[in-house]
């Protein structure tokens, strides 16, 4: 796992940019693994200016989302497909035909989860999958107890991440009880993983996910399991990594040919 931080989260996004841009390029067009919430509002700023200049073009590129609520309209602000077509879709000018939100809609719930599976595979998978991490370690919506081996499904979401995602309602109550996530066994699945976390409120989690035992706890921390995840986050997020100078360390002298 490389762990890279950085002073804010404006360079986390450019620089998990600048991975996601080199990924893309090397699998032109490629299929891209995208994220809702807070965490990586810099990184799709940091692509629409590398779009604006000429310097990536997302037109041809999949993107399949992490997880969607169950029990709002498609047409909700909130809901994630709202949310994915509002701060990725449109400014990144990628064709929405080729974007892919869980269905939390489906009359069959399960039978929406195996579509999702079934039309990752079909494109032969994500190249590069963008995480935040929840407070408690969740990735996608994966709560703590999730199985490693999990696969795109619905979840009770817990009180925590309610709680957390309350300043997107208008009332706390109103944040749905469950969703349908891909499962950290899909996640696991992608051929590249970048993970950004930025202040102190995701430090523990951040310290459990990349220095604590692998265990369902923590969900962040299936991505010890992944050949080639990229943590980068800022100061806040590092602040109670025990090997923080180290990965500075590495960070500085990682060598020119390996750099994004
Ligand atoms: C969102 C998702 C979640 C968030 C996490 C952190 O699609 O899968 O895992 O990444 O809840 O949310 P923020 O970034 O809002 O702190």
């Amino acid at each position: 796992m490389e762990i890279v931080i950085l002073d804010s989260a404006e360079e986390v996004g450019v620089l998990a940019a600048r991975k996601i841009a080199s990924v893309l390029k090397a699998a032109t067009p490629g299929v891209l693994g995208v994220a809702t919430g807070s965490s990586p509002l810099t990184i799709y700023a940091a692509l629409a200016t590398m779009r604006q200049r000429g310097e990536i073009d997302l037109s041809r590129t999949r993107a399949f989302a992490l997880d969607e609520y169950v029990g709002i309209a498609e047409s909700h602000p909130e809901s994630y497909a709202s949310v994915i077509r509002r701060e990725v879709v449109e400014p990144l000018a990628m064709n929405p035909d080729l974007v892919r939100v869980p269905d939390g809609r489906a009359a069959d719930i399960e039978a929406a989860c195996r579509d999702y599976e079934e039309a990752i595979a079909a494109v032969g998978g994500v190249d590069i999958q963008l995480l935040g991490i929840g407070a408690n370690g969740h990735i996608g919506f994966n709560e703590p107890t999730s199985s490693f081996a999990s696969r795109t499904r619905i979840k009770t979401l817990a009180p925590r991440t309610r709680a957390d995602n309350a300043r997107f309602f208008d009332n706390a109550d109103d944040v749905p009880t469950h969703c349908l996530t891909q499962g950290l066994g899909t996640i696991l699945d992608a051929r590249h993983l970048v993970l950004v976390a930025q202040g102190d409120s995701k430090a523990e989690a951040i310290r459990q996910s990349v220095e604590g035992p692998v265990s369902s706890m923590w969900p962040g921390s299936a991505l010890q399991m992944h050949q080639n995840a990229t943590v980068i986050i800022d100061e806040g997020a590092a602040s109670r990594l025990e090997l923080a100078d180290y990965y500075r360390y590495t960070y500085a002298n990682k060598p020119i040919w390996q750099r994004y």
